[in-house]
């Protein structure tokens, strides 16, 4: 507790001696509360639980002009939750950044990409595929139904991306190609580890059984039928995405290490940007299957850094991402995701059509939102997407524009203004090139928008 000492005759000047109602100094110090004077302290699964903060998730959405210091913060967050027993898992390093904090934390960073060894099996059976044969039926159903959905909501997300139509008719043909290729059925034991290529296969030499099943008349109309499909799924497995998300996962979550990180800084250097939101939906997708089956205790923050590059392929990628971030609510994951405008998930659809009503609501997923500095054009849908009051924006656009790390916190209904502190080591770890290539822009004096 503070303890100030005035005198009689000072203490009016400060009546009713409130400081700004702060938030308890649980979990992590961030840095000044600049209203209170106080220390402001992070604690998302806290105030989910504190009944006086208005908060129902532990989800968190940052927003920023590229080099106010979105990763900074993410990196921070990471680093200073480690001894509360969060470990980290990063889906996605598009940059490669957060290769340098998990080697200062001793853990050899994964990277996939273009002529690398590595895969990930973006439809890995995960954790739910272990001890299938010792399952009774009901069981078998639970897992079978987790896994078609998560599997259906990224095979749409990619086929969308392609801007190929997904129905109920595709929907249909994809749930029975994954049963028949799975082999999973209630009354067996076993479950087929399956692979996009196969999927891609099944709905190229497809069985009698397929297409009777999928109740077309002749293999021909069946193959009229899904050429879109084959050729949107083909695309994982040929140009740039080849070699990285079409066979087995040859990377094993370590879950006890502090931080596992997924790079994918050789893609990304190729200079693809559709790729790099494709592989990043794939790595969503198998981040999401990892996180199905969670040992009582084990808490992880799961980051998703950029995430405009995947929302703004399609519609049906937008959905992919709400999808994860709805699911793993209850396991008291953090999920944080991080955007440049909060309109950014917008641009996957025209304004007012059901996508932009899609994304509105992805907005609302986290019920704590860091918004760090924007430009002035960004003002207005602070207001009309956030309900930022005129102060509030300008406290974005102004304020937060004078240095990285500056940011109004919204914590459920509560705002406060805070500055986070870096210490000498996160300063080193946090170094991008944001602040090498363009010091004006770091220091947030530039206005014009990269993002
Ligand atoms: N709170 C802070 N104090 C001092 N420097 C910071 C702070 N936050 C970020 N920086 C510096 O600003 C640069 C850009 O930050 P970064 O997190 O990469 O931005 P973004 O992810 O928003 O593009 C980095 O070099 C970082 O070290
Ligand atoms: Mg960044």
């Amino acid at each position: 507790m503070a303890q100030w000492d005035l005198t009689s005759e000072e203490t009016p000047a400060l009546w009713p001696l409130i400081a700004g109602d702060g938030m308890a100094p649980t979990g992590v110090p961030i840095g000044f509360d600049t209203l209170s004077g106080g220390t402001f302290y992070c604690d998302p699964l806290g105030w989910v639980t504190d009944e006086s903060v208005a908060v129902t998730n532990p989800n968190i959405f940052i927003f920023g002009k590229p080099g106010r210091g979105k990763s900074a913060l993410v990196k921070a967050i990471i680093l200073r939750m480690i001894r509360f027993g969060y470990r980290s898992l990063i889906l996605g390093d598009v940059k490669a950044e957060y290769e340098v904090v998990a080697r200062a934390l001793g853990v050899e960073p994964f990277r996939i990409g273009p002529g690398l060894q590595g895969r990930i099996n973006p439809l890995d059976l995960g954790p739910l595929g272990l001890d299938w044969e010792r399952q009774d039926h009901a069981e078998i159903a639970r897992r079978t139904a987790v896994l078609t959905g998560r599997w259906l909501t990224l095979i749409r997300g990619l086929v969308g991306s392609q801007h190929v139509p997904f129905g109920p008719t595709e929907e249909r043909v994809i749930s029975q190609v994954l049963r028949h290729v799975s082999g999973w059925d209630v009354a067996r034991s076993t479950i087929t580890p399956i692979t996009i290529p196969m999927v891609w296969h099944a709905l190229d030499v497809p069985t009698d059984d397929l297409i009777t099943s999928c109740r077309y008349a002749s293999r021909q109309t069946f193959l009229d039928a899904t050429r879109g499909l084959r050729d949107a799924l083909g695309a994982l497995c040929a140009g740039s995405l080849r070699g990285m998300f079409d066979a087995e996962s040859t990377f094993q979550i370590d879950w006890r290490a502090p931080i596992r990180t997924l790079s994918l800084r050789d893609l990304h250097a190729e200079g693809n940007e559709i790729a790099v939101g494709i592989a990043l939906m794939c790595l969503n997708s198998w981040g999401q299957g990892m996180r199905e089956v969670v040992e009582p205790g084990d808490r992880r923050i799961v980051l998703r850094d950029e995430a405009w590059m995947q929302t703004r392929l399609s519609v049906e990628a937008v959905k992919a991402l709400d999808a994860s971030l709805r699911l793993s609510r209850s396991d008291g994951d953090i999920q944080i995701v991080t955007y440049h405008k909060p309109s950014d998930p917008l641009s996957a659809g025209d304004a007012g059509s059901q996508a932009a009503q899609i994304a509105k609501d992805l907005l609302h997923l986290a019920d704590v939102r860091i918004l760090l500095g924007q430009d002035q054009e960004v003002a207005a849908e602070l207001r009309s997407l956030l309900g930022l009051t005129a102060v509030q924006q300008n406290l974005v656009t102004d304020w937060a524009m004078g240095w990285p790390g500056r940011a109004l916190w919204m914590v459920g209904d509560r705002r406060f203004k805070v500055q986070l502190l870096l210490t000498e080591i996160e300063r080193e770890l946090t170094f991008t090139n944001a602040a090498i290539t363009d010091p004006v822009d770091a220091a947030g004096r530039s206005s014009k928008d990269d993002g």
